[in-house]
């Protein structure tokens, strides 16, 4: 493997922050407290959800060896060293990544579902910054906005080294369309910081994938290689994982084939400056939270409601501090989270209920049994959180 390789076992883990949540089947995968993702727009690296399927990756001697193979339905296949992305145009874009996972407690409380069991944290926003695909894919011939290559290319496949359970012991992989990975409007990302920092080692170092406005999964982490290939790649997490299937279906009927992999994520909101079922005094609460839609859709509103949805209110929207936020207009963060904020008044044991509307009027769904699935993904229900009138420091 050039210059990086997956351990088999945990034992060469990175230091994690003591305050991030740790599922306790899989100590890999962390998410922060609620109340973190609410304190900053940006997320600070230490604090930002780990979603890792195997151990970490090691690099032995960064820029010496670390090398990047593109090749596939292409021309002129080539091996691209860190030092050749870092020479190409540097970017930072805004995104938010979060998990198809995000939320997939609230799921499993109507019925059992597989999967780590995250709370609301399963999401963050960083600075990305990095070459964009797009560029990178342009000096091996293939120009901006192309939806095949003359050898009959029309998906670009991301490859890792680490080591996955689900791949048999292979490396994570997943695929874009080529039209995605060639659009310079799409941002996608071969990412080497995060939040002006080199990426971390639980992060991707040296080297990830990031496709904003899609659910993380495709934002493949410590790149060994891009494949421009005729299908989708057929990798575990592509076509036995993270898709959306009905309620009806169950492990005895369900049909894989019968979906295709999930990509943008659906408008979604989360309540995080109070916990669900949090003592509070009589008077006001500051409700505060994150909303955010795929596709690099922008968020019209979030209404709050106090009736169990027959009122709302519209909470105020940000990005960026002392800036006003204006859904898809060119001062706002187009892939970016908006952190909402309402007060409310509170005389008796409450229900606050959160709901955002997107660019294109998606709403979230009332109630998270119209979007059960056997893999809990996609949890973007209305968001509820109990308020108990008693003796408390809010
Ligand atoms: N890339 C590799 N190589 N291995 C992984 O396990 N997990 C994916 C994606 N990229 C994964 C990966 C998933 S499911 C998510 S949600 C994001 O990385 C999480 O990114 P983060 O850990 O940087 O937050």
């Amino acid at each position: 493997m050039p210059g990086i390789r997956g351990p088999a076992e945990y034992s060469q883990e990175p230091h994690r922050h003591p305050s991030l949540k740790v599922n306790a089947k899989e100590p890999f995968n962390a998410e922060p407290p609620r109340s973190a993702l609410v304190s900053s727009y940006v997320t600070p690296v230490d604090l930002f959800y780990k979603r890792n399927h195997g151990p970490i990756p090691i690099v032995d001697h960064l820029d010496s060896s670390y090398s990047v193979t593109l090749t596939g339905l292409i021309q002129n296949p080539r091996k691209l060293f860190i030092k050749d992305i870092r020479s190409l145009p540097k970017y930072n874009v805004t995104a938010t990544l979060q998990c198809a996972g995000n939320r997939r407690t609230a799921m499993s409380k109507v019925r059992n579902v597989r999967g780590v069991g995250w709370d609301v944290s399963a999401i963050g926003n960083a600075v990305w910054g990095g070459a964009k695909l797009a560029d990178v894919l342009e000096l091996v011939g293939i120009p901006n906005l192309t939806g095949s290559t003359d050898l009959g290319g029309r998906h670009v496949e991301f490859v890792s080294v680490d080591r996955c359970k689900e791949e048999n012991g292979g490396p994570y992989k997943a695929s874009i369309p080529l039209s995605q990975a060639t659009n310079p409007e799409a941002d996608v990302l071969l990412a080497y910081e995060m939040n002006g920092e080199t990426l971390n080692r639980d992060h991707g170092f040296p080297l990830r994938v990031v496709v904003p406005g899609v659910i993380g999964a495709r934002s493949v982490k410590w790149l060994d290689s891009i494949n421009v290939i005729a299908e989708e790649c057929q990798g575990f997490f592509m076509q036995k994982d993270y898709k959306m299937f009905p309620p009806s279906v169950n492990w005895d009927n369900i049909d894989w084939s019968s979906r295709r992999p999930q990509m943008d994520f659906p408008v979604q909101s989360a309540i995080c400056s109070v916990e669900d079922v949090q003592m509070v005094k009589p008077g006001k609460v500051s409700i505060k939270g994150y909303a955010v839609s795929g596709g690099g859709r922008g968020i019209e509103r979030v209404d709050i409601s106090l009736d169990g949805g027959k009122n709302w209110v519209e909470a105020s929207r940000t990005q960026k501090p002392e800036m006003h936020y204006i859904s898809e207009h060119n001062s706002s963060d187009k892939w970016a989270w908006v952190l909402f904020e309402a007060t409310i008044d509170v005389s008796q044991t409450t229900e606050v209920i959160a709901k955002a509307v997107d660019s294109a009027a998606n709403v979230q769904p009332e109630n998270v049994e119209s979007v059960w699935n056997l893999r809990g993904v996609l949890n973007t229900s209305w968001h509820r959180v109990l308020l108990r009138l008693g003796h408390s420091n809010l």
